[in-house]
């Protein structure tokens, strides 16, 4: 089997008092689509912060790729981040800068120039999450799946090694919502990117993931294929998989 390409040990985040991650273990293999699920407040995005050294853990070890990322300084952490690419939750699109200029901003950090290269790329980029036409609007004036998808966009427009997305179909409608488990499926199959996909969304789950991973009380409660997850009879897992609300939040 091929050594994962990125290995979580021991991960343990405290914020406020509260224990947010409790001594998380995974591992990610190199191509691999990895679904990670858990109640809503549990840690899913503070966890993937981690992964591109935006938080540091209170103990525990991530390696990437050979590299230690807990004890990497801001500007050793440039190259991990050129590497692997974020879509945050929210979007987090640039509010002063138009969907063109949004979706180019990863090629011009890499030090692209050529107007037409760029040009291409970002219709590219926007055709594949189904954008084209809104290149000068500015993000306050798009809808809020709109705006997911112009993030969408921007982090797949220079594919990294490996995709971070924090709840990509979340508030988008089925076809929007199955044409990004499309593109995700595309961008490993041609690109052998590597993923970890939150999400809430079970039909999403079930299309794209090799492997599903279970966030819950702060440690990976299970880790397995889908077909091991449609199988398990754990009354935490069922109860998270079938949507059942248990003493979760939902
Ligand atoms: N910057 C922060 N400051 C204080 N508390 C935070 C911060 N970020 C996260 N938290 C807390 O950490 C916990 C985990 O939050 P996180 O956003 O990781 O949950 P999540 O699993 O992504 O939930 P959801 O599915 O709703 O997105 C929550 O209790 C949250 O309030
Ligand atoms: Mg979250």
């Amino acid at each position: 089997m091929n050594a994962p390409l990125i290995q979580v040990r021991g991960l343990v985040q405290k914020i406020g008092g509260q224990e947010i991650l409790r001594g998380l273990d995974l591992d990610v293999v190199r191509g691999e689509t990895l679904v990670l699920l858990g109640k809503s407040g549990g840690g899913k995005s503070v966890f993937l912060r981690h992964l591109i050294g935006l938080m540091k853990p209170v103990a525990g070890s991530i390696v990437f790729d050979g590299l230690e990322v807990t004890r990497l300084r801001e500007r050793e952490l440039e190259p991990v981040r050129l590497r692997i690419g974020m879509l945050f939750q929210d979007g987090a699109l640039f509010d002063s800068m138009n969907v063109f200029d949004n979706v180019a901003f990863p090629l011009r950090e890499r030090g692209e120039r050529s107007p037409a290269k760029i040009r291409d790329k970002v219709a590219e980029s926007l055709s594949m999450v189904n954008m084209s036409g809104h290149e000068k609007k500015m993000p306050v004036n798009l809808s809020g799946g709109m705006r997911k998808r112009v993030a969408l966009a921007r982090a797949i427009i220079s594919p990294p090694d490996v995709i971070l997305y924090d709840e990509p179909t979340a508030g988008l409608d089925p076809i929007v919502s199955d044409s990004i488990n499309r593109l995700i499926r595309r961008l490993q199959s041609s690109l052998n990117v590597t993923s970890i996909v939150v999400t809430h969304d079970m039909v999403s789950c079930y299309h794209i993931a090799d492997r599903v991973a279970l966030l819950n009380e702060g440690r990976i409660y299970f880790s397995g294929t889908t077909g091991e997850l449609r199988a398990c009879t754990d009354p935490v897992v069922r109860d998270f998989v079938d949507g059942r609300s248990g003493e979760s939040v939902y």
